[in-house]
C-alpha cells in the first residue's frame, strides 16, 4: 500500500497546484517502492532525485503564485519550503553516499518517504490552505 495517499481534503481547487501535489504524492511512493524493490541503485537514486527536483519546481510555482496575489505570509511560507528542501537534500546525500548505518537503503528510503508524506500532508492543510483562502478572498472570480 502506498505511503502517501491523496485525499480530497488536500484539494485546493487550484488546478495546477492540485496536479502538482498529486504528482508529489506519486513521486514519494515511487521513490519508496524503488528502494524497497531492490531496483538498480542508479534507478532508485534517480527516483529520489526526481522527487527533490519536482519538489523544488512545485515550490517555485507556489511562491510565484503567492507573490502574484500579494500573500502577506510569503516569507514564512518560503522558509518552510526552504527548510524542507534542506532536509530532503541532506537525506538524499546520505542515500546517495550509502552512509546509512544502522538502517539499510530501503529502510532509510522508507523513512524519507514517511517524513516527506507526513510533511506534505500537514503543509498542504496548514500552510498552503492559507494562501488558497487569501487568494479566494482577494480574487473571488479566480480559482
Ligand atoms: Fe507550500
Amino acid at each position: 500500500m502506498p505511503l502517501a495517499v491523496w485525499s480530497a481534503r488536500y484539494e485546493t481547487g487550484i488546478k495546477e497546484i492540485d496536479a502538482q501535489h498529486k504528482r508529489l504524492f506519486q513521486a514519494i511512493n515511487r521513490m519508496e517502492a524503488a528502494y524497497r524493490a531492490g531496483t538498480e541503485e542508479a534507478e532508485a537514486q534517480e527516483s529520489l532525485a526526481f522527487l527533490a527536483r519536482y519538489t523544488l519546481e512545485h515550490f517555485e510555482t507556489e511562491e510565484a503564485l503567492m507573490r502574484a496575489i500579494g500573500y502577506p505570509m510569503l516569507e514564512f511560507h518560503q522558509k518552510e519550503h526552504a527548510d524542507l528542501m534542506t532536509q530532503i537534500l541532506a537525506m538524499k546525500a546520505k542515500l546517495d553516499e550509502g552512509f546509512l548505518v544502522p538502517l539499510d537503503g530501503a529502510d532509510f528510503a522508507a523513512h524519507v518517504a514517511n517524513f516527506a508524506a507526513d510533511w506534505l500532508a500537514h503543509h498542504i492543510n496548514e500552510a498552503d490552505m492559507g494562501y488558497v483562502q487569501f487568494g479566494r478572498e482577494r480574487q473571488p472570480e479566480q480559482p
